[in-house]
């Protein structure tokens, strides 16, 4: 499945919009409840340069990020041993991998809405083998209300689809967060059945 983009080449010229200066106010939202599950591994795909993967692991949790950017890999492994923290980060396209054993979560940031929506329904179907039973998508889905992209419009209707109630267990809270590019993601917790 090929990329949208040439995403090594905008790490490189620093074109890199979609960055926020910090956290992900929807991960801000979900660390109490990310406090009681401390100790699972997560998986971060398309994890990019952004501080959640490096937050996960200060909060307990074993992280591995998985980008085909290898200087985002670089950069994500050398804040994290600045930070003396531990974390295992892969340079692969992310349907050409999976864990070694299923895996308690996956956090979705920005990921979804980078892949063309022909690839959504291959993704979803990798994320049903990454998770183990009961693990748990921690999904922000982008919100355009545009056509094209990336990033690609994640509407609600179309994510109740793709991860449709027979595979997902849907926390009807969902989290808003404002993006940097002017538009804004929903957060939703997902437990895989
Ligand atoms: C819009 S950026 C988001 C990065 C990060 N999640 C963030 O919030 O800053 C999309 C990321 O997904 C990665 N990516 C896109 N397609 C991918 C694929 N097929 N396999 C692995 N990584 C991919 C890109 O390299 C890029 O880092």
């Amino acid at each position: 499945m090929e990329p949208v983009l040439d995403w090594e080449a905008r790490y490189q010229e620093s074109s890199v919009p979609w960055e926020r200066t910090g956290l992900n106010p929807a991960f801000v939202a979900w660390q109490s409840w990310l406090r009681d599950h401390q100790g699972g591994t997560v998986v971060v795909p398309g994890c990019g340069r952004s501080p959640e993967l490096q937050a996960f692991a200060d909060m307990g949790f074993n992280v591995i990020g998985v980008d085909l950017s290898p200087s985002a890999a670089q950069f994500q492994e050398t804040v994290l041993a600045a930070k003396g923290l531990d974390g295992k980060l892969v340079v692969s396209n992310l349907f050409d991998w999976s864990p070694d054993t299923p895996v308690d979560f996956v956090y979705e940031q920005t990921c979804l809405c980078a892949l063309k929506p022909d690839h959504w329904r291959a993704y979803e179907n990798l994320l049903t083998r990454w998770l183990r039973p009961g693990g748990t998508l921690l999904a922000l889905f982008m919100q355009t209300g545009e056509s094209g992209g990336p990033p690609f419009h994640c509407g609600k209707a179309a994510m109740e689809q793709l991860f449709s109630e027979q595979r997902w267990i849907w926390d009807e809270t969902s989290v808003r967060s404002e993006h940097p590019l002017g538009v804004h993601e929903l957060g939703f917790r997902l437990t895989l059945r």
